[in-house]
């Protein structure tokens, strides 16, 4: 039976009943007349804090939206996706990354079977498998062609085989190995594989081609590239020892030359972008190594367990989604910024984007009928204080409002003196600058004070007033630790799913993605063969013959 439009649930209806109120609220006086609303509004979880009190919001605001997530089904939603249910029913595949990073389970426990297969016990064996390779790597007893350990790790991936490793590794930067020095390589434009070889020596390089489908263009196309650098002087041989793979596809990966004993498994209940936590991790797993890996998997654990089994008033990523539906759905806030102060989480928005975005950029229903509503914001952010003296003018006085997610990590890893106050100062600023903003009279006893005549401060007025009741969450926490890292990616998972459950989306196919996959093969050939054009248009017709002219001329090599 298909679910009621969103629109014309009676939740919904509330909730816009209540908005023609709310809409007038300034969050300063909401904030003046409850002493207690960060008590209120904010949750700790998994080594995690919350705090959502910088929303226009009050009690009855959240009370309403719990009545959404109630109404849509949230909680039965989460526990057939814990459960192993084939939830992504476009694809009919279970959704378990849940158990990626699961423990063991205790003995006399059910196991948890999918088509009769026991994931536990397939995740544990390869967790194993990892654990070894990882600890041979690290230690120096897994060793080049000429007989030297690795120095290099070159991770060969894109989208979920990439974005996860890349961002996990920059972020537990102050953890890593101090002999291997890890890359990635994601884009088929040769000049980053190019950029990534530079000064590698290949008898101590090793190479992850990590594709779950192991059929990605982009990824093949770097891996038969670096196979052949290293061919450049090693031998068919000395492949095995240089090349492991991370793949659900056995037969693709042997018929590329990989040895499959050195292939790490997934399974397709593992989406591209929920895959940080499989295989695919194996280059977080050989950077910090494998104990700080199982910390990561226990981190994202605690959030599961909080997400499965807390209160949905209590409920961290079931707040988080309800705030941004809340600005979505209601304010019309188009995008949703993020705004890391800390310098090692400088890939995470990309993360995010990936996540969010391919998750839920969706207009069409579970039930095949065009979403009632606006769907996923555009997630996009740069970290602080970068941001602040780039784009976050527009953030504080531009006709658009943009919600910010400030995520603050109270304790660096460095010893610098002096940094940590400023960054942390500068975080907690911007957020409460644009909640409070500068009244007319506020800004006006401030240019008064500089003693300028009537006519300047009459002028500048309108400019050095702003408007403020722009809304923000603050997530810190004590320190970047393996365990803060693995829940707060786990939170941001936990928060896209609820999302696409309101929204009543597929929020783990990615049909859209495989659209441009295809177009791009056929013009592929189109350039290669010299082939007549197919049926396009006149100007995709008339740059594939500037591309044929350019590539026949060659690189372009200063
Ligand atoms: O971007 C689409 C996508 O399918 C992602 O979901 C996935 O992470 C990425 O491509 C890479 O796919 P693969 O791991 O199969 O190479």
């Amino acid at each position: 039976m298909p679910l009621t439009a969103l629109n014309d649930t009676a939740a919904y209806r509330a909730l816009q009943h209540h908005h023609a109120a709310a809409k007038n609220w300034h969050m300063r006086d909401l904030f003046a007349a409850n002493p207690q609303r960060f008590d209120a509004f904010s949750l700790e979880a998994a080594g995690l804090l919350f705090d959502y009190s910088k929303n226009r919001i009050t009690s009855d605001s959240v009370a309403l939206l719990l009545n959404l997530a109630r109404e849509r089904g949230v909680e039965a939603q989460r526990d057939a996706m814990f459960r192993g249910e084939k939830i992504n029913s476009t694809e009919h595949r279970a959704v378990l990354h849940t158990a990626l990073r699961a423990p063991p389970k205790s003995p006399g426990a059910p196991a948890l079977l999918l088509d009769g297969q026991d994931v536990g016990h397939d995740v544990h064996a390869v967790l194993d498998q990892m654990k070894d390779f990882v600890d041979r790597v690290r230690d120096g007893r897994w060793l080049g062609y000429t007989g030297l350990p690795i120095t290099d790790i070159v991770n060969l991936g894109i989208g979920g085989s990439h974005l996860g490793p890349q961002m996990v590794c920059t972020a537990l930067r102050s953890f890593l190995h101090p002999r291997l020095h890890m890359h990635f390589v994601s884009n088929v434009d040769g000049h980053d594989l190019q950029e990534a070889l530079h000064g590698l020596n290949p008898a101590t390089t090793l190479f992850i081609v990590a594709s779950k489908t192991f059929t990605t263009r982009e990824t093949m196309m770097n891996a038969q590239s670096a196979r052949n650098w290293f061919l450049q002087q090693g031998t068919v041989p000395d492949l095995a020892r240089h090349f492991v793979a991370v793949s659900t596809n056995k037969e693709a990966v042997s018929a590329f030359g990989i040895d499959t004993d050195n292939m790490f498994p997934f399974w397709d209940w593992v989406g591209g972008r929920y895959s940080v936590w499989s295989a695919i991790g194996l280059p977080i797993a050989l950077a910090v190594g494998f104990d700080h890996f199982s910390d990561f998997l226990a981190g994202a654990h605690a959030m599961d367990t909080h997400f499965r089994d807390t209160p949905l008033e209590r409920n961290m990523p079931v707040i988080q989604a309800l705030i941004g539906i809340w600005n979505r759905n209601f304010f019309n806030s188009e995008s949703l910024s993020i705004a890391p102060y800390h310098q090692d989480l400088r890939h995470f928005t990309a993360y995010l984007q990936q996540l969010e975005m391919e998750s839920n950029g969706k207009r069409i229903t579970k039930d095949g009928e065009v979403v009632s509503v606006v769907t996923c914001p555009f997630i996009w952010g740069e970290v602080g204080t970068n941001g602040q003296h780039a784009f976050f003018q527009l953030l504080h006085q531009g006709s658009d409002i943009t919600p910010i997610d400030f995520i603050a990590v109270l304790r660096p890893t460095h010893a610098l003196p002096g940094h940590q106050a400023i960054l942390l100062a500068n975080c907690f600023a911007q957020s409460e600058a644009f909640m409070r903003g500068k009244q007319p009279d506020e800004a006006r006893t401030e240019l008064q004070a500089q003693g300028i005549s009537d006519a300047e401060l009459k002028a500048l007025l309108p400019h050095k007033t702003f408007t403020g009741n722009r809304p923000s969450n603050t997530i810190a926490m004590e320190a970047m630790t393996p365990a803060t890292l693995g829940a707060l990616i786990a939170l941001y998972e936990h928060k896209t799913f609820v999302q696409g459950v309101i929204w009543n989306v597929n929020s783990f196919d990615q049909w859209g993605v495989e659209f441009g996959k295809v177009l791009a093969k056929n013009i592929e050939s189109e350039l290669l063969t010299g082939a007549r054009p197919a049926d396009h248009d006149a100007s995709t017709n008339a740059l594939i013959a500037r591309a044929r002219k350019a590539l026949a001329a060659g690189p372009a090599i200063p």
